[in-house]
């Protein structure tokens, strides 16, 4: 079977680093869909530049479910998530291409995040049905991917096999530099 690309931890601190929200604003990207109390999921999370901001939003009261199929990832986020105060908010899954591991949170998530994760996953099918199964009715999953390594295309395909796993599209929200959709589990 064909390695799949997977983003290396050296991108992973350039993508965690402050400078990135001059054009990427994770509270003005996320606050149409988190509020307070929800348990939301950052799939694909690396060092959590979105978790963090979502730990945030979410309150004392929320939970965000952040997984990473890379171990170093995961465990620079939770340093990150402690030195912040956020460590009580956050539940850290190191996940595998076959299983996000959600299992225990079955129709749980009121709002799931994955941007930049998804061209690398080798099926997206099962990917999406994973996710889906974890969402609450009518949750809502935004996906994003850099334009400069996901063709208008490509996204298409994407967006159409989310379709064919539980999910409509019901908006495409802008994000600087990505490509995105949001979104929601079919009744
Ligand atoms: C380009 S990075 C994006 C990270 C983060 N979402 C962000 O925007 O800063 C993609 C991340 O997805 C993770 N990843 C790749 N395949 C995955 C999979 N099957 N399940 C979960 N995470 C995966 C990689 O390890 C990497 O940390």
């Amino acid at each position: 079977m064909a390695e799949h690309h997977v983003c290396p931890v050296w991108i992973g601190y350039l993508l965690a680093s402050p400078t990135r929200k001059l054009f990427q604003n994770p509270r003005k990207i996320l606050e149409p869909y988190v509020n307070e109390s929800m348990t939301v999921a950052d799939i694909g999370c690396a060092m959590g530049f979105f978790s963090l901001p979502l730990a945030r939003m979410v309150g004392p009261n929320g939970k965000v479910i952040c997984m990473d199929i890379q171990e170093r990832m995961v465990r620079s986020l939770e340093k990150r998530a402690q030195k912040a105060g956020l460590s009580g908010r956050i539940i850290t899954i190191v996940c595998n291409n076959d299983s996000l591991g959600l299992d225990d949170f079955k129709g749980k998530i009121d709002f799931a995040l994955a941007i930049g994760v998804v061209h690398e996953v080798p099926d997206p099918a099962r990917f999406f049905s994973e996710i889906n199964e974890a969402m609450k009715p009518a949750g809502r999953l935004l996906m994003a991917e850099g334009k400069s390594f996901v063709s208008e295309t490509d996204f298409e395909r994407t967006v159409s096999v989310a379709e064919q796993n539980g999910f409509k599209a019901v908006d495409t929200p802008q994000i600087k530099r990505g490509r995105t959709v949001l979104l929601q589990k079919k009744l």
